[in-house]
């Protein structure tokens, strides 16, 4: 048998029962030796995993794993790991053979900048459901992403150069979170987008509104309904639906505004550089709309630099 070990359930139940009794040495050669005795020299599968030959497939879902298991397969193409309790994604653990990663109905709170790098056969992304998720970095190096799929986390602020790179991006779900507004045009960086999903969010249909409005005129994407939250007369209107005339009173856009208020989405600075930190609750720390304070432009090459990649 050439390729991947289909583990037999029992052992592997045996193997983990022996080494949760035992807990001492016995156990770990036990299940050392269960590691290395795998016909053919195929990778091994991570305990509590079910691996499949073709395609080359690590099932790890529903098992209440608090991180991703150790010992990966590194010529696994998908990626099956929902449904438990993982908290932190670290760089390194995905190999660049994946092409479907499921992470959704996790705990994911924190990711380190670097782990979704290198991985340019990715073709699915599912990071949904992770309820503590606020923060996100920067896509970078997933020339063949075609679904990314972030909604069911709290996220309040998404980067504006968080899509860059995504060349082949079809599919973008971004519903219920805690977003507010997309200031400097994160979308306009899709140029394959044909599914988004908006609906479910906080959207405040005041000027900050402006650049996503601004994005549908111009986009011919297929999309859910975008309805605004705020302010009280704009309640249950659709974002897209808005009319020029209802930015008449906003500022001329430049291209500030949008760093401005990505940043100060994090509350003093913090928001986007440091991943997974709850961000500040939004009413109090949402720019007005009226008083956009402004901030000296020195500032902005020096955030670029501190803020996460992912
Ligand atoms: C899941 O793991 C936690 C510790 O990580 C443990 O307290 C809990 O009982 C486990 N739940 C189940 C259903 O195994
Ligand atoms: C999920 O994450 C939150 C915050 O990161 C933590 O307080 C909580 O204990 C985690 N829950 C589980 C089941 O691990
Ligand atoms: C929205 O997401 C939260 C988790 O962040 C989830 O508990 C809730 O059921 C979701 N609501 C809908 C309508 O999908």
């Amino acid at each position: 048998m050439t390729g991947w070990a289909r583990p037999r359930g029992a052992l592997w139940a045996a193997v983990a029962g022996g080494l949760r009794g035992a807990g001492g040495r016995p156990a770990a050669l036990l299940l050392l030796a269960a590691l290395v005795w795998v016909p053919g020299g195929a990778p091994a599968c991570p305990a509590l995993c079910t691996c499949y030959v073709s395609p080359p497939t690590v099932s790890c879902q529903a098992n209440n794993f608090s991180s991703v298991p150790a010992g990966l397969p590194p010529g696994a193409r998908r990626l099956f790991l929902q449904n438990n309790v993982i908290g932190a994604l670290r760089a390194g653990t995905f190999g660049p053979s994946t092409v479907t990663l499921w992470l959704y109905s996790n705990n994911i709170s924190s990711i380190q900048p670097g782990t979704f790098r290198h991985l340019p056969a990715l073709e699915e992304l599912d990071l949904g459901d992770n309820p503590h998720l606020r923060v996100l970095g920067v896509f970078r190096g997933l020339s063949s992403l075609d679904r990314l799929l972030l909604h069911a986390n709290r996220l309040a602020a998404i980067h504006r150069r968080a899509f860059g790179g995504l060349a082949r991006l079809t599919i973008l779900y971004l519903f219920n979170n805690s977003l507010v507004a997309l200031p400097g045009d994160p979308l306009a960086a899709l140029p394959s987008l044909q599914f988004l999903r908006l609906n479910a969010n906080p959207w405040a249909c005041d000027c900050r509104a402006r650049p996503l409005w601004a994005w549908f005129r111009r986009t011919r994407v297929s999309s859910s309904p975008v309805p605004c939250a705020s302010p009280p007369h704009r309640r249950g209107t659709d974002l897209r639906h808005l009319r020029p005339r209802d930015f008449d009173a906003c500022p001329e856009d430049d291209d500030d505004e949008g760093e401005e208020m990505e940043d100060g989405n994090g509350g003093g600075g913090n928001g986007v550089a440091v991943m997974g930190t709850p961000g500040c609750p939004h009413d109090p720390c949402a720019p007005m709309a009226t008083a956009v304070p402004h901030r000296p432009p020195v500032l902005l090459p020096l955030l670029a630099l501190i803020l996460p990649r992912l």
